[in-house]
């Protein structure tokens, strides 16, 4: 029996679980699921968005099956209380490094996109983020008064980037190794034109290369590689890069494909012990109303099975149902075009369990 820590969150996040969770029961797997509140839903019940006991059960877990987190009215709660830093918490306390996230167009959906047909249709591409470091958790970080420059004095913000080589060296191995099982292309980015950080990537990305002769590896800096994303986002393969860039690259290779709501991840340790979660948010504007999208949940149960549990045949099962609801005309309101069957969130997670076969 596998135990699954499932943490359905904020907003949308709850529905979308719900449906994720109907698919994984389907398939009658040796699977022992227990929720616990996460986000601003913990913050309400026990006081913070990561609670003891919700962190124990996802330590003590095989994989963790997440929702989303964050809501407007936690705004102005003071940082450490934000469900945002129960994500941040559990990819830290858990070590979750490798955030593997493949943004995929789906032939069905290719007018669901804003680019080009000939530019998107085929599109697969996988983004390589490392999730442990960066300016995301450097220190030292704070508000505090500028100790000098023009405006010494002066109240000032400030965060640290920074990336050790053992950091880029495990994050470097990640991406080579996706390539070899891809198109063994990987193109790392960084901004080593401006960065002492992104000086150090480069290097040992070069370094460990060499360990993967059949790998071909390029290099680009981050904003040109937001540009080529939307010029000739064919012409990537694997894209391994930082935190900081990684957030951001990979949101906007997610709308390439038409949209967040299909997009799966993993956040995986070394031992690829992971937190399966949608690319997308917690989308509070939408919650509710069963009109979520649940597809890049149910993908992303899909990835548990595969990188995780070791269930290859289960995982390729509930792939090839999304494939067949998508090709049936089956479309949430974020993936509607005109002639296709308009569903809810629950009805998706329906025609995805018939569909499994
Ligand atoms: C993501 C999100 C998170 C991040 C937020 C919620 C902290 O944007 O997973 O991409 O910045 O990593
Ligand atoms: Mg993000």
């Amino acid at each position: 029996m596998k135990k699954i820590a499932v943490l359905p969150g904020d907003g949308i996040g709850p529905e979308i679980i719900a449906e994720a969770i109907k698919v994984l029961k389907a398939l009658n797997l040796p699977l022992s699921m227990e929720t616990a509140p996460v986000g601003g839903a913990a913050y309400d019940i026990a006081g913070h968005p990561l609670p003891p006991a919700t962190l124990d059960l996802a330590k003590n877990a095989d994989a963790i099956l997440f929702g989303a987190v964050g809501d407007w009215k936690y705004d102005t709660l003071a940082r450490e209380f934000r469900p945002e830093q129960a994500i941040l918490g559990l990819r830290k306390h858990l070590a979750l490094f490798a955030n593997l996230r493949p943004a995929i167009c789906y032939d069905e959906l290719t007018e669901a996109s804003s680019l080009k047909p000939e530019i998107i249709g085929g599109l697969n591409i996988l983004i390589v983020r490392e999730l442990n470091g960066d300016i995301y958790f450097g220190s030292p970080k704070g508000i505090r008064s500028a100790p000098d420059g023009l405006f010494a004095g002066a109240r000032e913000g400030f965060d640290t980037m920074r990336y050790s080589e053992p950091e880029i060296e495990r994050i470097a191995h990640v991406a080579f190794n996706a390539a070899r099982k891809r198109g063994r292309k990987v193109c790392s980015v960084d901004k080593s034109n401006v960065l002492e950080t992104s000086q150090l990537w480069r290097e040992v990305m070069i370094r460990i290369a060499k360990e993967y002769s059949d790998i071909e590896l390029s290099h680009m800096y981050v904003d040109n590689a937001a540009m080529q994303l939307v010029k000739a986002p064919k012409s990537f393969d694997v894209i391994v890069t930082g935190n900081l860039f990684g957030d951001i690259l990979s949101d906007e290779a997610a709308m390439l494909t038409g949209s967040i709501g299909m997009l799966p991840s993993a956040s995986l340790d070394k031992n690829n012990k992971g937190l399966y979660e949608p690319s997308h948010g917690s989308a509070p504007d939408i919650a509710g109303k069963g009109i979520a999208n649940p597809l890049a949940t149910i993908l992303s149960a899909a990835m548990m099975l595969r990188y995780s549990l070791g269930m290859q045949a289960e995982a390729d099962r509930i792939e090839a149902a999304v494939q067949t609801v998508l090709s049936q005309g089956w479309r949430t309101t974020d993936i509607m075009t005109a002639g296709k069957k308009q569903v809810s969130t629950v009805q998706m997670g329906d025609a995805v369990v018939k569909a499994l076969i």
